[in-house]
């Protein structure tokens, strides 16, 4: 992490997201839910109007105005996630409605070819369910081992058992999150991507948690395929990205089938067409593309390494803050060890208790397994609060926090 990252103003930044306006239950809303989806800012609103209002048009379709005014800005998108992810081509690039479709892609369109008995599919036990039950599946149908690289007591993967799980098999996928959703790990990926190649595996990223809220790199990470959504990183919803090398993609078969992603269809067959529209059948999520790009541009201003930094220090305060109550146990690396998300419970109180208590009081948390029923039984819990952060969290609404499970120690204890 740069200690030298300008400092990120998230009061001044605050004010661009339209949602604060209001209040929740007569209060100012504390918004500690953005792991599960960001807020929106102005501009990527506007961004959006402004092509449904001026723009809009299907795109590779026509040879009007219009259907190309709105090809240009759709595929400028495409070029923003390019360049976002340091990816070495745009057509490697290719537009979904999430992470777990990109995800689903990946296990479905090279996992099925790829895979057989003798094979082993390695996944991490702290891995969201779109990393892990697509593969899972595919391994489950393909007669793969399912393998998962166990935790440490301290939430990080225990890269020791590597050679244990090596023994089972031949390993073809390694498919790992960068930073875990329910306890903030950042997770070694550039270290897993070189084991992987060693052994003639691909390693598989989902970004979901990490897009935005630091660099990623496609190339420094050396990862063969990465996932992303745009709803976690100030975009709209309906759309997200996978990346992947271009050399695997064009051994692929498509994942979706029909209008767009063909060369040629006769009645005896049907040629694909060129990437990525191999991989985009039917309409695309058009306008949510151009707000995704408008999203990156957003973010890429406020710069990903003072987002980083800030996210650290909240992380951090927010630790500070939980550690001063006995009655509260926090789960997952030290602070510096992880992104601005902080997972906990209160001694005695169902997670859901916690969240609608502090709902009254205008505080926004998640409750619940995070689609980590795994990392969860790990844990020896059913469920955890989570508190997230982003570039408009202030350190008050981690104060209304605490002063929230005062009020729910009051209520419950
Ligand atoms: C780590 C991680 N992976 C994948 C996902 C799935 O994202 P989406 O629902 O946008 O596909 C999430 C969402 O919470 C996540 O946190």
């Amino acid at each position: 992490m740069a200690v030298t990252a300008p400092k990120l103003d998230a009061r001044r930044l605050r004010a661009d997201f339209p949602i604060f306006e209001q209040e929740i239950n007569g209060k100012s809303l504390a918004y500690l839910d953005s792991a599960v989806t960001s807020q929106k800012p102005r501009q990527m609103l506007d961004a959006m109007t402004r092509f449904y209002e001026t723009s809009y048009g299907n795109v590779h379709r026509g040879v009007y105005a219009l259907s190309e005014r709105a090809t240009a800005a759709f595929e400028g998108s495409r070029q923003k996630v390019q360049a976002l992810l340091n990816a070495p081509e745009a057509r490697e690039v290719i537009f979904t409605r999430n992470a777990t479709e990109g995800l689903n892609l990946v296990a479905y369109a090279w996992g099925f070819p790829n895979l057989g008995p003798g094979d082993v599919v390695l996944v991490t036990e702290l891995e969201h369910h779109s990393n892990y039950v697509p593969w899972q599946y595919v391994a489950r149908r393909t007669g793969a081992t399912f393998a998962a690289i166990p935790l440490d007591d301290n939430g990080e993967l225990e890269l020791a058992a590597l050679d244990g799980i090596e023994r089972d098999g031949q390993v073809k996928v390694v498919a790992t999150g960068l930073v875990s959703n329910a306890l903030g790990t950042v997770n070694p990926v550039e270290k897993l991507a070189a084991w992987a190649h060693e052994r003639g595996a691909i390693l598989v990223v989902d970004a979901a948690q990490a897009a935005p809220h630091r660099t990623v790199d496609v190339q420094a990470l050396g990862c063969d395929f990465l996932a992303l959504s745009a709803h976690k990183m100030c975009g709209p919803s309906g759309v997200g990205a996978v990346w992947g090398r271009a050399e695997l993609l064009e051994t692929m078969e498509p994942f979706n089938l029909g209008g767009h992603m063909i060369r040629r269809v006769t009645f005896e067959e049907t040629t694909w067409g060129e990437l990525p529209h191999k991989f985009e059948a039917g309409t695309s999520p058009i306008a949510e593309a151009v707000g995704f790009g408008a999203a990156i541009d957003y973010l890429t201003a406020i710069g990903f390494e003072a987002i980083e930094q800030h996210e650290h220090e909240l992380a951090e305060y927010a630790l500070g803050r939980l550690g001063e109550l006995p009655w509260v146990v926090t789960y997952g690396p030290s602070a510096d060890r992880r992104a601005g998300i902080v997972s906990f419970n209160v001694e005695g109180v169902h997670p859901h208790d916690v969240a609608q208590v502090l709902d009254f009081e205008g505080v926004a948390i998640r409750a619940g397994h995070h689609c980590c029923q795994p990392l969860m039984r790990k844990l020896g819990v059913a469920a955890t609060n989570r508190a997230s952060f982003y570039v408009y969290t202030v350190r008050e609404e981690i104060d209304r926090l605490v002063d929230g499970l005062h009020k729910v120690r009051k209520a419950f204890g």
